[in-house]
């Protein structure tokens, strides 16, 4: 993988991007005029992320150990940082986010003579540099939070291989962008951040941003992947460093956004809630239970201690409100994939599951997450099961689109979607039932809304509304 400088990488922007970029694992060098000041930062970003790869020095040293070298200086320093850097970028990649803007009035666009800052990049450098222009019109607030960022990134550049590479660097960053044509054409997108500084300040947007239209909407499209290779698990394994060791080995890491999905089996195992039925002593509402249903006294007695209320019985099954609030048969208890004469009982808490698990893995990974704990439950009045969230951290499970309009403008009344519940189920496709060992799905491209706060109980229809009791 191509190691970055990033000259001006102590300021707003490049800082934004050295943080953005040794989140994700990238090798980076900070570039100033002060190499003390670019080593106190790159200590900085260390602290957030031990493993980060990345150094502080001068202007040429930093370029000199990069392939790629992104420019995020001002105006007013752009040519003169060039030329201190003239041969150590000779048959390299130089990534220009400079705007030629002239404070005091930043909100007017005043293009150079050569027609942008790139061109003016490029003729500095000489053929010997591909110059690609990119970056302009993100703000470096919305770079450095770390969750998506609301805006297209347009890149500019003679050389479309080049243009490619940057766009690589810049998806695996989670940033959507588009090649707008030759180098010079970075003139529209340089004069473009005068007009967005206009709507800041006009419209009070904060970070306003640009976001190309036309794309299909049918392009919408939705990654579900199981993690293979993770082992099989016994109390107190560590969940979370199981999942980032089977992401490195799949040469994968979480993405912003992304959610993994846990299958309830291995949380409960971790959390040690495997109990052997000889060990477990019948009462006697349990004995009259497992007459009437027909199941071991001693599992009987483990759903009655696991629910608030029975609420049905028949031969084979038993259905009960579980402690945490789920209808469901048999509590969730389950003699699948547990050892012999044993079985498994749903965690504690699944959403402070979900969250332990959240937290590790942001940790380690530095990536905005959600995680579901899932487990396969039947639905009332139809035939099967599906894969269902029982625990929740990190994104609202409910998706409120009341409010919106359809197509042809009426508004959206009564839409309200389970999406943590149609998660849970798309990645229960590829989790698997029985056999396959493959207990943890990253699904990627999903659209919810992050929350730090809303557990699973927002899925739980409120008693008071149960037309059926
Ligand atoms: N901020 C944004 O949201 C944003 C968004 C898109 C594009 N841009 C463009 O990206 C470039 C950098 O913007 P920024 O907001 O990150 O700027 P900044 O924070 O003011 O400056 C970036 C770095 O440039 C270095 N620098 C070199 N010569 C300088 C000089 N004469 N005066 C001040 N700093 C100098 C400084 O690093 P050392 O002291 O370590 O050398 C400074 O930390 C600009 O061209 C800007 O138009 C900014």
């Amino acid at each position: 993988m191509q190691s970055l400088a990033i000259l001006g990488g102590t300021g707003a922007l490049g800082g934004a991007l050295a943080k953005r970029l040794t989140a994700i694992g990238r090798e980076v060098h900070i570039g100033s005029r002060d190499p003390a000041k670019a080593q106190a930062f790159a200590a900085e970003l260390r602290r957030d992320h031990p493993d980060a790869q990345v150094t502080g020095s001068g202007l040429r040293e930093a370029a000199a150990r990069a392939d790629i070298v992104f420019l995020t200086v001002p105006y007013a320093a752009h040519a003169d940082t060039l030329k201190q850097v003239l041969e150590e970028v000779q048959g390299k990649v130089v990534v220009d986010a400079t705007v030629p803007l002239r404070p005091p009035k930043v909100g007017l666009v005043q293009l150079p003579p050569a027609g942008c800052a790139a061109v003016e990049a490029a003729q500095l450098l000489g053929p010997g540099v591909k110059v690609v222009s990119a970056l302009q019109n993100i703000g470096a607030e919305k770079l450095g939070s770390g969750g998506a960022v609301d805006g297209d990134v347009l890149v500019a550049g003679d050389e479309s291989e080049a243009v490619e590479t940057v766009r690589t660097i810049l998806s695996d960053l989670g940033l959507t962008s588009w090649h707008i044509g030759p180098l010079a054409n970075s003139a529209a997108t340089e004069a473009l951040t005068s007009v967005l500084i206009q709507l800041n300040r006009r419209y009070k947007l904060g970070q306003a941003g640009v976001r190309i239209t036309g794309k299909s909407r049918s392009a919408a499209s939705l990654q579900v992947t199981a993690l293979a290779g993770l082992p099989l698990f016994a109390k107190d394994d560590d969940l979370a460093s199981a999942i980032e060791i089977a992401l490195g080995a799949a040469g994968e890491r979480l993405q912003d956004g992304d959610v993994v999905v846990v299958a309830q089996k291995v949380v409960s195992k971790v959390e040690g809630r495997a109990v052997r039925l000889i060990d477990v002593s019948p009462g006697a509402e349990a004995n009259d239970i497992a007459a009437r249903s027909l199941k071991e006294p001693p599992l009987v007695e483990l759903i009655v201690s696991e629910s608030q209320e029975i609420m049905r019985i028949a031969p084979g099954l038993v259905i009960s409100r579980h402690r945490t609030g789920h209808v469901l048969a048999n509590a969730g208890i389950d003699a699948s994939n547990v050892g012999e004469g044993s079985v498994l009982l749903w965690p504690e808490d699944p959403d402070a599951s979900a969250r332990r698990l959240r937290e590790a893995l942001q940790r380690s990974s530095g990536a905005r997450i959600a995680v579901i704990v899932s487990d396969s439950v039947g639905r009332a009045w139809r035939m099967g099961t599906t894969g269902t969230a029982i625990g929740v951290a990190g994104m609202k499970p409910l998706r409120d689109r009341r409010g919106e309009v359809d197509l042809f403008g009426r508004e959206l009344k009564a839409t309200v979607v389970a999406v943590a519940d149609e998660i849970a189920a798309a990645a229960s496709l590829v989790i698997g039932e029985a056999a396959e060992g493959t207990p943890v799905s990253i699904v990627r491209g999903a659209t919810y809304e992050a929350d730090d706060e809303t557990g699973v109980s927002e899925l739980l229809r409120p008693l008071e509304q149960d037309l059926f009791r």
